[in-house]
Protein backbone atom coordinates (compact mmCIF):
# COMPACT_ATOMS: atom_id res chain seq x y z
CA UNK A 1 0.00 0.00 0.00
CA UNK A 2 1.09 3.57 0.03
CA UNK A 3 4.52 4.18 1.16
CA UNK A 4 3.39 7.70 3.07
CA UNK A 5 0.37 9.10 4.55
CA UNK A 6 -1.48 11.37 2.50
CA UNK A 7 -1.65 14.80 4.26
CA UNK A 8 -5.40 15.41 5.70
CA UNK A 9 -5.42 18.68 4.54
CA UNK A 10 -4.96 18.67 0.69
CA UNK A 11 -8.48 18.58 -0.24
CA UNK A 12 -9.85 21.79 -0.76
CA UNK A 13 -12.76 23.62 0.45
CA UNK A 14 -15.75 23.20 -2.58
CA UNK A 15 -15.85 26.73 -2.68
CA UNK A 16 -12.30 28.68 -3.19
CA UNK A 17 -11.87 31.54 -0.85
CA UNK A 18 -11.62 33.93 -3.98
CA UNK A 19 -15.27 33.74 -5.09
CA UNK A 20 -16.23 34.89 -1.65
CA UNK A 21 -14.32 37.97 -2.41
CA UNK A 22 -16.36 38.87 -5.27
CA UNK A 23 -17.68 42.43 -5.29
CA UNK A 24 -19.51 41.98 -8.63
CA UNK A 25 -22.43 40.46 -9.32
CA UNK A 26 -21.24 37.26 -11.39
CA UNK A 27 -22.21 36.70 -14.95
CA UNK A 28 -25.03 34.86 -15.80
CA UNK A 29 -25.10 31.50 -17.59
CA UNK A 30 -21.35 30.72 -15.64
CA UNK A 31 -21.40 27.37 -14.44
CA UNK A 32 -18.22 27.01 -12.44
CA UNK A 33 -19.55 24.54 -9.37
CA UNK A 34 -22.75 22.08 -9.18
CA UNK A 35 -23.27 24.60 -6.34
CA UNK A 36 -24.21 27.10 -8.74
CA UNK A 37 -27.21 25.62 -9.28
CA UNK A 38 -31.14 25.15 -8.24
CA UNK A 39 -32.81 22.24 -8.67
CA UNK A 40 -34.73 24.26 -10.93
CA UNK A 41 -31.83 25.27 -12.89
CA UNK A 42 -30.74 21.61 -13.36
CA UNK A 43 -33.92 20.56 -14.18
CA UNK A 44 -33.81 23.28 -16.90
CA UNK A 45 -30.54 22.26 -18.17
CA UNK A 46 -31.48 18.50 -18.47
CA UNK A 47 -34.79 19.87 -20.43
CA UNK A 48 -33.02 21.50 -22.99
CA UNK A 49 -30.28 19.00 -23.46
CA UNK A 50 -33.62 16.72 -24.37
CA UNK A 51 -34.81 19.16 -26.84
CA UNK A 52 -31.27 20.30 -28.18
CA UNK A 53 -30.66 16.23 -29.14
CA UNK A 54 -33.91 15.93 -31.01
CA UNK A 55 -33.99 19.15 -32.83
CA UNK A 56 -33.67 19.11 -36.21
CA UNK A 57 -29.43 20.21 -36.98
CA UNK A 58 -30.44 22.75 -39.41
CA UNK A 59 -32.96 24.28 -37.08
CA UNK A 60 -30.64 23.87 -33.76
CA UNK A 61 -27.81 25.74 -35.80
CA UNK A 62 -30.16 29.12 -36.12
CA UNK A 63 -29.66 29.24 -31.66
CA UNK A 64 -26.18 30.34 -31.92
CA UNK A 65 -25.37 31.33 -35.40
CA UNK A 66 -21.77 33.11 -35.64
CA UNK A 67 -21.66 33.78 -31.84
CA UNK A 68 -18.25 32.77 -30.37
CA UNK A 69 -17.04 30.45 -27.95
CA UNK A 70 -13.66 30.11 -26.81
CA UNK A 71 -12.55 26.84 -25.63
CA UNK A 72 -9.39 27.69 -23.14
CA UNK A 73 -7.90 24.28 -22.25
CA UNK A 74 -4.29 24.01 -19.82
CA UNK A 75 -4.65 20.77 -19.68
CA UNK A 76 -5.10 17.59 -21.98
CA UNK A 77 -8.51 16.80 -22.51
CA UNK A 78 -10.29 14.40 -25.34
CA UNK A 79 -13.91 13.74 -23.75
CA UNK A 80 -14.35 17.64 -22.13
CA UNK A 81 -12.66 19.66 -25.36
CA UNK A 82 -14.44 17.28 -28.17
CA UNK A 83 -17.69 17.67 -26.78
CA UNK A 84 -17.77 20.78 -25.56
CA UNK A 85 -16.60 21.93 -29.57
CA UNK A 86 -18.99 19.41 -30.92
CA UNK A 87 -22.09 20.92 -28.75
CA UNK A 88 -21.20 24.68 -29.64
CA UNK A 89 -20.68 23.88 -33.27
CA UNK A 90 -24.23 21.73 -33.50
CA UNK A 91 -25.69 25.61 -32.09
CA UNK A 92 -24.12 27.10 -34.84
CA UNK A 93 -21.19 29.12 -33.11
CA UNK A 94 -18.59 29.10 -34.43
CA UNK A 95 -15.51 28.27 -31.82
CA UNK A 96 -11.33 28.63 -31.17
CA UNK A 97 -9.39 26.34 -29.33
CA UNK A 98 -6.60 27.84 -27.21
CA UNK A 99 -4.54 25.18 -25.68
CA UNK A 100 -1.24 26.06 -23.55
CA UNK A 101 1.19 24.09 -25.57
CA UNK A 102 0.68 26.50 -29.00
CA UNK A 103 -0.04 29.89 -28.27
CA UNK A 104 0.97 33.01 -25.95
CA UNK A 105 0.74 30.92 -22.66
CA UNK A 106 3.77 29.49 -23.37
CA UNK A 107 5.68 32.91 -23.28
CA UNK A 108 4.64 33.85 -19.95
CA UNK A 109 0.45 35.27 -20.76
CA UNK A 110 -1.08 35.04 -17.73
CA UNK A 111 -4.85 33.86 -17.43
CA UNK A 112 -6.39 37.22 -16.94
CA UNK A 113 -4.58 38.97 -19.77
CA UNK A 114 -5.48 35.78 -22.39
CA UNK A 115 -9.05 35.94 -21.24
CA UNK A 116 -8.83 39.69 -21.90
CA UNK A 117 -7.86 38.74 -25.19
CA UNK A 118 -9.92 36.49 -25.81
CA UNK A 119 -12.81 38.80 -25.37
CA UNK A 120 -11.53 41.49 -27.62
CA UNK A 121 -11.11 38.98 -30.12
CA UNK A 122 -15.32 38.13 -29.66
CA UNK A 123 -15.35 35.25 -27.38
CA UNK A 124 -19.08 35.64 -25.48
CA UNK A 125 -18.63 32.40 -23.54
CA UNK A 126 -15.04 30.95 -22.63
CA UNK A 127 -14.86 27.35 -21.86
CA UNK A 128 -12.08 26.99 -19.22
CA UNK A 129 -9.99 23.88 -18.04
CA UNK A 130 -7.05 25.07 -15.96
CA UNK A 131 -4.82 23.09 -13.39
CA UNK A 132 -5.76 25.56 -10.54
CA UNK A 133 -8.50 25.12 -8.54
CA UNK A 134 -10.94 28.25 -8.63
CA UNK A 135 -8.84 29.53 -11.84
CA UNK A 136 -12.36 29.94 -13.31
CA UNK A 137 -13.84 32.26 -10.96
CA UNK A 138 -10.31 34.42 -11.35
CA UNK A 139 -11.14 34.44 -15.40
CA UNK A 140 -15.04 35.40 -14.82
CA UNK A 141 -14.19 38.13 -12.45
CA UNK A 142 -11.42 39.82 -15.36
CA UNK A 143 -13.86 39.04 -18.32
CA UNK A 144 -17.28 39.33 -17.05
CA UNK A 145 -17.82 36.84 -19.65
CA UNK A 146 -19.86 33.63 -18.76
CA UNK A 147 -17.38 30.90 -18.20
CA UNK A 148 -17.96 27.36 -17.98
CA UNK A 149 -15.81 25.07 -16.11
CA UNK A 150 -14.22 22.38 -18.06
CA UNK A 151 -12.41 20.86 -14.93
CA UNK A 152 -10.16 23.18 -12.36
CA UNK A 153 -7.62 21.17 -10.28
CA UNK A 154 -9.08 19.44 -8.03
CA UNK A 155 -11.86 21.63 -7.72
CA UNK A 156 -14.77 20.79 -9.64
CA UNK A 157 -16.38 19.15 -13.10
CA UNK A 158 -19.49 19.85 -13.19
CA UNK A 159 -20.79 19.12 -16.49
CA UNK A 160 -19.40 16.01 -16.07
CA UNK A 161 -21.62 16.03 -12.88
CA UNK A 162 -24.56 16.74 -15.23
CA UNK A 163 -23.78 14.22 -17.78
CA UNK A 164 -23.50 11.59 -15.44
CA UNK A 165 -26.53 12.33 -13.81
CA UNK A 166 -28.42 12.67 -17.34
CA UNK A 167 -27.00 8.93 -17.98
CA UNK A 168 -27.86 7.54 -14.34
CA UNK A 169 -31.58 9.23 -14.60
CA UNK A 170 -32.06 7.28 -18.32
CA UNK A 171 -31.19 4.10 -16.68
CA UNK A 172 -32.90 4.82 -12.87
CA UNK A 173 -35.40 7.10 -13.82
CA UNK A 174 -36.68 7.11 -17.44
CA UNK A 175 -39.75 9.41 -17.61
CA UNK A 176 -39.62 11.58 -14.48
CA UNK A 177 -39.23 15.20 -15.79
CA UNK A 178 -38.49 16.59 -12.43
CA UNK A 179 -35.68 17.15 -10.46
CA UNK A 180 -36.04 17.10 -6.56
CA UNK A 181 -34.59 16.46 -3.49
CA UNK A 182 -36.13 13.22 -3.90
CA UNK A 183 -35.13 12.19 -7.76
CA UNK A 184 -32.38 9.79 -6.28
CA UNK A 185 -34.06 8.57 -3.36
CA UNK A 186 -33.39 5.07 -2.78
CA UNK A 187 -30.18 4.71 -4.84
CA UNK A 188 -26.80 4.27 -3.56
CA UNK A 189 -23.79 5.05 -5.41
CA UNK A 190 -20.18 4.39 -4.63
CA UNK A 191 -17.42 6.58 -5.88
CA UNK A 192 -14.14 4.65 -6.16
CA UNK A 193 -10.61 4.99 -5.73
CA UNK A 194 -9.11 8.79 -6.37
CA UNK A 195 -11.20 10.95 -4.92
CA UNK A 196 -8.53 12.89 -3.07
CA UNK A 197 -7.27 13.99 -6.66
CA UNK A 198 -10.68 14.05 -8.35
CA UNK A 199 -13.12 16.93 -8.86
CA UNK A 200 -15.24 14.52 -10.75
CA UNK A 201 -15.44 12.91 -7.22
CA UNK A 202 -16.17 16.44 -5.50
CA UNK A 203 -18.93 17.51 -7.91
CA UNK A 204 -21.13 14.30 -8.17
CA UNK A 205 -20.54 14.29 -4.76
CA UNK A 206 -21.95 18.01 -3.88
CA UNK A 207 -24.57 17.33 -6.49
CA UNK A 208 -26.03 13.47 -5.96
CA UNK A 209 -26.66 13.85 -2.38
CA UNK A 210 -28.43 17.11 -2.56
CA UNK A 211 -31.08 14.68 -5.09
CA UNK A 212 -31.57 12.23 -2.64
CA UNK A 213 -28.91 9.90 -3.24
CA UNK A 214 -26.25 8.68 -0.93
CA UNK A 215 -23.06 8.60 -1.75
CA UNK A 216 -20.42 5.92 -0.12
CA UNK A 217 -16.55 7.60 -0.75
CA UNK A 218 -14.25 4.28 -1.34
CA UNK A 219 -10.84 4.02 -1.33
CA UNK A 220 -7.60 3.79 0.51
CA UNK A 221 -6.49 6.21 3.52
CA UNK A 222 -3.95 7.98 1.01
CA UNK A 223 -6.59 8.67 -1.73
CA UNK A 224 -9.32 9.17 0.22
CA UNK A 225 -8.82 10.93 4.26
CA UNK A 226 -10.96 10.85 6.27
CA UNK A 227 -11.64 14.58 6.00
CA UNK A 228 -13.11 13.97 2.48
CA UNK A 229 -16.70 13.05 3.91
CA UNK A 230 -16.93 16.98 4.84
CA UNK A 231 -16.65 17.54 1.51
CA UNK A 232 -20.60 17.71 1.63
CA UNK A 233 -23.28 16.52 3.42
CA UNK A 234 -24.00 12.81 2.94
CA UNK A 235 -21.25 11.54 1.74
CA UNK A 236 -19.90 8.16 3.85
CA UNK A 237 -16.43 6.42 3.96
CA UNK A 238 -15.77 2.92 3.33
CA UNK A 239 -12.78 0.79 3.20
CA UNK A 240 -13.97 -2.19 1.78
CA UNK A 241 -14.85 -2.18 -1.95
CA UNK A 242 -16.70 -5.40 -1.96
CA UNK A 243 -19.47 -4.35 0.89
CA UNK A 244 -19.65 -0.58 -1.19
CA UNK A 245 -19.94 -2.86 -4.29
CA UNK A 246 -23.17 -4.92 -2.43
CA UNK A 247 -24.99 -1.73 -1.41
CA UNK A 248 -24.86 0.31 -4.49
CA UNK A 249 -26.83 0.49 -7.68
CA UNK A 250 -24.41 2.52 -9.77
CA UNK A 251 -20.49 2.40 -8.72
CA UNK A 252 -18.32 5.05 -10.33
CA UNK A 253 -14.65 3.98 -10.93
CA UNK A 254 -11.83 6.89 -10.81
CA UNK A 255 -8.39 7.09 -12.67
CA UNK A 256 -6.06 7.04 -10.08
CA UNK A 257 -4.15 10.86 -11.15
CA UNK A 258 -0.36 9.79 -11.56
CA UNK A 259 0.21 13.42 -12.35
CA UNK A 260 -1.20 14.68 -9.24
CA UNK A 261 0.23 12.60 -7.52
CA UNK A 262 3.55 14.44 -6.17
CA UNK A 263 5.99 12.10 -4.75
CA UNK A 264 3.23 9.67 -3.18
CA UNK A 265 4.01 6.42 -4.39
CA UNK A 266 1.41 3.35 -4.49
CA UNK A 267 1.92 -0.52 -4.41
CA UNK A 268 -0.03 -0.82 -7.79
CA UNK A 269 -0.43 -4.73 -6.83
CA UNK A 270 -2.05 -4.40 -3.60
CA UNK A 271 -4.47 -1.17 -5.14
CA UNK A 272 -5.64 -3.61 -7.50
CA UNK A 273 -5.92 -6.83 -5.52
CA UNK A 274 -8.24 -4.10 -3.17
CA UNK A 275 -9.88 -1.82 -5.29
CA UNK A 276 -10.05 -2.85 -8.69
CA UNK A 277 -13.65 -3.19 -10.29
CA UNK A 278 -13.27 -7.16 -12.29
CA UNK A 279 -15.11 -9.71 -13.46
CA UNK A 280 -15.38 -12.02 -10.49
CA UNK A 281 -15.66 -9.22 -8.25
CA UNK A 282 -18.38 -7.19 -10.23
CA UNK A 283 -20.46 -10.69 -10.39
CA UNK A 284 -20.07 -11.64 -6.23
CA UNK A 285 -20.86 -8.38 -4.98
CA UNK A 286 -22.72 -6.27 -7.91
CA UNK A 287 -24.16 -8.30 -10.92
CA UNK A 288 -26.64 -5.27 -11.67
CA UNK A 289 -24.68 -2.39 -10.77
CA UNK A 290 -24.67 0.39 -13.07
CA UNK A 291 -20.72 0.88 -13.94
CA UNK A 292 -19.79 4.33 -14.96
CA UNK A 293 -16.18 6.23 -14.92
CA UNK A 294 -15.70 9.52 -16.34
CA UNK A 295 -12.54 8.82 -18.53
CA UNK A 296 -10.07 8.56 -19.22
CA UNK A 297 -9.99 4.87 -18.36
CA UNK A 298 -6.44 2.90 -17.34
CA UNK A 299 -7.58 -0.32 -18.11
CA UNK A 300 -5.58 -3.46 -16.04
CA UNK A 301 -5.47 -0.77 -12.81
CA UNK A 302 -9.10 0.70 -11.62
CA UNK A 303 -10.91 -1.64 -13.99
CA UNK A 304 -10.40 -4.53 -16.24
CA UNK A 305 -11.89 -4.67 -19.83
CA UNK A 306 -13.74 -7.47 -19.39
CA UNK A 307 -15.58 -4.57 -17.12
CA UNK A 308 -15.06 -1.84 -19.37
CA UNK A 309 -16.16 -3.28 -22.32
CA UNK A 310 -18.89 -5.95 -20.39
CA UNK A 311 -22.90 -5.52 -20.34
CA UNK A 312 -22.78 -2.96 -16.93
CA UNK A 313 -20.44 -1.04 -18.45
CA UNK A 314 -22.03 2.92 -19.43
CA UNK A 315 -18.90 4.78 -19.76
CA UNK A 316 -19.34 5.44 -23.77
CA UNK A 317 -23.05 6.14 -23.10
CA UNK A 318 -21.35 8.49 -20.26
CA UNK A 319 -19.55 10.35 -23.37
CA UNK A 320 -22.41 10.25 -25.05
CA UNK A 321 -24.97 12.39 -22.69
CA UNK A 322 -22.05 14.94 -22.39
CA UNK A 323 -22.53 16.19 -26.07
CA UNK A 324 -26.49 17.02 -24.81
CA UNK A 325 -25.50 18.26 -21.55
CA UNK A 326 -22.74 21.04 -23.08
CA UNK A 327 -25.22 21.80 -25.85
CA UNK A 328 -27.13 23.02 -23.26
CA UNK A 329 -24.64 24.86 -20.95
CA UNK A 330 -23.37 26.61 -24.06
CA UNK A 331 -26.90 27.46 -24.94
CA UNK A 332 -27.56 28.92 -21.82
CA UNK A 333 -24.40 30.94 -21.02
CA UNK A 334 -25.56 32.94 -24.22
CA UNK A 335 -28.50 33.09 -23.27
CA UNK A 336 -29.60 31.38 -26.28
CA UNK A 337 -32.03 28.47 -24.20
CA UNK A 338 -35.56 29.68 -26.18
CA UNK A 339 -36.87 27.87 -29.20
CA UNK A 340 -35.05 29.37 -32.56
CA UNK A 341 -33.24 32.10 -31.03
CA UNK A 342 -29.46 32.80 -31.95
CA UNK A 343 -30.62 36.81 -29.90
CA UNK A 344 -29.48 37.45 -26.13
CA UNK A 345 -31.88 37.93 -23.89
CA UNK A 346 -34.52 35.39 -25.22
CA UNK A 347 -36.07 32.86 -22.23
CA UNK A 348 -35.53 29.46 -21.62
CA UNK A 349 -38.36 27.33 -22.93
CA UNK A 350 -40.18 24.62 -20.92
CA UNK A 351 -39.50 20.93 -22.06
CA UNK A 352 -39.92 17.46 -20.58
CA UNK A 353 -36.25 16.99 -19.19
CA UNK A 354 -36.12 13.00 -18.78
CA UNK A 355 -33.14 12.01 -21.34
CA UNK A 356 -34.72 8.94 -23.36
CA UNK A 357 -34.55 5.11 -21.54
CA UNK A 358 -31.53 3.82 -22.97
CA UNK A 359 -32.24 0.73 -24.49
CA UNK A 360 -29.22 -0.90 -23.13
CA UNK A 361 -29.67 -4.35 -21.59
CA UNK A 362 -28.80 -4.54 -18.00
CA UNK A 363 -26.91 -7.70 -16.85
N1 LIG B 1 -13.90 13.08 -18.16
C1 LIG B 1 -13.01 13.96 -18.65
O1 LIG B 1 -12.90 15.07 -18.17
O2 LIG B 1 -12.25 13.48 -19.68
P1 LIG B 1 -11.18 14.36 -20.49
O3 LIG B 1 -10.03 14.63 -19.54
O4 LIG B 1 -10.78 13.51 -21.67
O5 LIG B 1 -11.85 15.63 -20.89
Amino acid sequence: MPTRKAAATTLPPSRPAEVLLFKTPRPHGSLISVLDLSFEEIGQILALATLLESQDPLVRMQRLLKRKVALLFYESSTRTRTSFELAAKALGADTALISSQSSSIEKGESLKDTGITLKALGAECIILRHLSSGAPYLLEQATGLPVLNGGDGTHEHPSQALLDLRTMLAHLRAGETSVTEKTLEGVTVSIVGDILHSRVARSNALLLPRLGARVILCGPAALLPEVASAIGPGLTIERDFDKALAESEVVMMLRIQAERLAGLHLDLEDYKGRYQANGPRMAAHAPKALLMHPGPIIRGLELTSEVADGPQSLIAEQVSHGVAIRMALVARALNAAGSGSSKPGSSAEPAKNAPAASKRRRA
